[in-house]
């Protein structure tokens, strides 16, 4: 019994009808469709029931020869007809406004070339996650260094350690079982980048000792071109569909801004820029500056230097460290024992849980940032004791160095045996501003000359956002200008007139909201939405909206009122204000930042197409899954929302 059938999917059991064989050699040729005889099965009302089990092919069905017709997947280009054609049917022979379509498969990802500034964490981190989650893509980054690791690479002062506990401080997609401390030291958190670096082959992506001094938006192509100095000291231009700024906000160190220092004649050293082979053996010491870099080098130079003058303008919060449930006693430092790492080690799921529980710990502690919440009371009633103690009691010392500001409003800063060491024979604490350098020493506000052989600046970065070169965006807009000293962003990653461009991080982004790490994965996962959509849509350009800006600014800095970095003080989350907006924070928690920025909110997006018609991308009607070889035909059978 041979019969004609209509077979379009080859695997037709829905029609009752499984090709079980085909003979390519018997083909028949009926009009313009090629017939393949096929043996394929009864259609099941001419089973008996009972033999059902012959369909999903458990027992050998009965064969039988019939002609059908078999369609090839692979689309046709024999089949396009030109655009000018003339079309039997006449209403199709007019002009849809000039569109024409492209013989392209939906959603195809076309080729995108994206460049990145920096090989510090962001870099590292775009260059892991692009080679395991984009495709079609070429990416370089630019590092004006000669090493990775950015921060760490460049901080090498005495005493320089994160003061976030190491197992957060640190990429989940590299979990490290070796961290020697509960809070590591600049140079092991350096070696833990590199090795990352070694490990995962992220160094081919880098130019290392190569600037990037200057990119600028060119509106037709819709691309940037992109100015280097590269190590052979040439200039070249590059460009990008892409340009992602992982240029870091505390990497421009900066000096003060005080007349004379090219006047001094000793020894000058900002906290960024360390000179290790200075011996400060029984030097007369300057520091200026009492921020999280000073507290860290004033009680770890103290004990070699003759005298040490600390130049402490403002108060500063100094806390226990974070993470403190799972610190030492104190919520000190402490070093891992050879039992603990072992355990780490060979014991995963135990290290995995440390870490879990750790980050966990850090993720709680939106409550403390209310400036009139009970945590905060408590807290800083508590610090204000701790403080007292370890300055000896000393009442002068004390409500000197006691803020009176809100707990967190400056970054709250751990430090080991800092008040201690401001209690010491060779430290003299000044409470004044530093006004300007002389050939021998430093001049303080109330005129009193201060003699040092050396002048150490712990006096922090420029923290404008600003990326570290020069960035012109659309209609011209310079984005030094734009920011000034009240930068705005949207999200802390997209600026409004600088389309297909992201700042890691920037403006209002969570930059006090403990460890930095997981929240720039959280940013690469949500660049890499955008620039997956980018690819696939056809999309030229996509800039946040004005009108979005806005909205988030006033959510801002309205919620911003109860919380404790509006408080005044002078801190660089206000860009050195006292008062002023707060430029430099989210404004919620650090798991309000990730559940936010899960999905991208679109419509706070201005985006321009390749072409004026949006659906471009719609291609040619065919996806990519049938016309791939192992696409699987029937995959919406395994949404999740057919499993509900
Ligand atoms: C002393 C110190 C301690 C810190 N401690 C902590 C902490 O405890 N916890 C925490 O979460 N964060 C801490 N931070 C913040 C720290 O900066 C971030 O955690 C993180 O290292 C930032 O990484 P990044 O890649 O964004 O920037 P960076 O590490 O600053 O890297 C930026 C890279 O960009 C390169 N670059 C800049 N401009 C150019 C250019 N024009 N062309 C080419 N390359 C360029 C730089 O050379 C650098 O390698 C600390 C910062 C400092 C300064
Ligand atoms: N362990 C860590 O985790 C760690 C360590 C270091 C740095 N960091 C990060 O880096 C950021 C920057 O820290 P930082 O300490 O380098 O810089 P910072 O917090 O900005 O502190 C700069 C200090 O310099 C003082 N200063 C500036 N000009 C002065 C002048 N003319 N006279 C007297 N004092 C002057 C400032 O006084 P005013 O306060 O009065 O302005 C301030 O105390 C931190 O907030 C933190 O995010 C982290």
């Amino acid at each position: 019994m041979t019969r004609m059938l209509r077979v379009v999917f080859l695997s037709s059991i829905a029609f009752g009808y499984r090709v079980m064989s085909m003979d390519l050699s018997r083909t028949e040729d009926l009009g313009s469709t090629p017939i393949f005889v096929c043996s394929v099965l009864e259609p099941p009302e001419q089973r008996s029931a009972n033999n059902l089990k012959d369909v999903h092919g458990f027992s050998e069905p009965a064969m039988i020869n019939k002609p059908v017709m078999l369609i090839s997947a692979q689309p046709d280009l024999d089949a396009v007809p030109p655009s000018d054609a003339i079309h039997e049917n006449e209403w199709y022979n007019q002009d849809f406004d000039g569109y024409r379509v492209t013989e392209q498969l939906l959603y195809a990802k076309r080729p995108l070339r994206i460049i990145c500034v920096g090989a510090g964490a962001a870099g590292l981190q775009i260059a892991y996650k692009a080679e395991r989650a984009l495709e079609n893509i070429d990416l370089q980054i630019y590092e004006k260094n000669n090493d990775v690791g950015g921060t760490w690479l460049e901080n090498r002062y005495p005493g320089c350690t994160c003061d976030i506990p190491s197992h957060s401080y640190q990429f989940t997609w590299a979990r490290n079982p070796n961290w020697s401390h509960f809070y590591s030291a600049s140079e092991e958190i350096w070696q833990y980048f590199k090795d990352i670096a070694v490990k995962y082959n992220l160094e081919k992506y880098v130019q290392f000792k190569t600037t990037v001094e200057e990119a600028v938006w060119d509106e037709e192509l819709g691309k940037y071109h992109v100015k280097i100095l590269n190590p052979a000291g040439e200039r070249i231009t590059d460009s990008c569909d892409i340009l992602i700024s992982g240029s870091g906000v505390l990497n421009s160190w900066k000096y003060p801004d005080i007349p004379g220092l090219d006047l001094f004649k000793g020894k000058l050293m900002h906290s960024a820029k360390w000179d290790a082979d200075y011996d400060l053996t029984d030097k007369t010491v300057a520091v200026i500056g009492g921020g999280s870099s000073a507290v860290q080098i004033v009680p770890n130079i103290q004990p070699k230097v003759k005298k040490l003058t600390a130049f402490l303008r403002s108060p500063v919060w100094i806390t226990t460290g974070f993470g403190a449930r799972y610190a030492g006693p104190g919520g000190t430092n402490f070093e891992y024992s050879e039992e603990q790492l072992k355990e780490f080690r060979e014991n995963p799921e135990a290290h995995v849980k440390y870490c879990r529980d750790i980050e966990g710990e850090l993720n709680k502690r939106f409550t403390l940032m209310h400036s009139k919440g009970k945590d905060q009371k408590n807290s800083r009633d508590l610090i204000a004791s701790i403080m007292k103690d370890q300055l000896g009691g000393d009442p002068a010392l004390t409500a000197r160095m006691t803020p009176n500001f809100a707990l967190g409003c400056r970054r709250m800063t751990p430090g080991s045996g800092y008040l201690q060491s401001l209690t010491k024979e060779n430290v003299q604490p000044v409470h004044r501003s530093v006004v300007r350098l002389t050939e021998t020493g430093v001049v303080d506000e109330d005129g009193t000359e201060h003699e040092v052989d050396v002048v150490i600046c712990a006096t922090g970065f420029d923290t404008s956002f600003t990326p570290h070169f020069k960035l012109i965006g659309r209609n011209g807009a310079d984005i030094k200008e734009q920011f000034g000293d009240f930068p705005i962003g949207y999200l802390g990653v997209t600026v409004r007139n600088f389309p297909n461009f992201f700042l890691l991080i920037g403006p209002n982004g969570p930059a006090s909201h403990s460890s930095i790490l997981p929240i720039l994965e959280w940013y690469t996962r949500y660049a890499f939405q955008m620039i997956e959509k980018f690819q696939r849509e056809n999309i030229k350009s996509f800039e946040p909206k004005e009108k979005a800006i806005k909205d988030l600014y006033n959510h801002t800095h309205e919620l911003m009122k109860r919380l404790v970095w509006s408080s005044p003080c002078r801190s660089w989350f206000k860009n050195g204000k006292i008062h002023g907006p707060v430029t430099a924070i989210y404004p919620g928690s650090r798991l309000h930042f990730f559940e936010l920025l899960k999905e991208v909110r679109w419509e706070d997006y201005d985006l321009t197409y390749k072409t004026n018609n949006t659906f471009q991308f719609l291609g040619n009607g065919y996806t990519q899954t049938e016309v791939s070889e192992d696409g699987d035909p029937v995959w919406y059978f395994d949404d999740p929302f057919t499993k509900i």
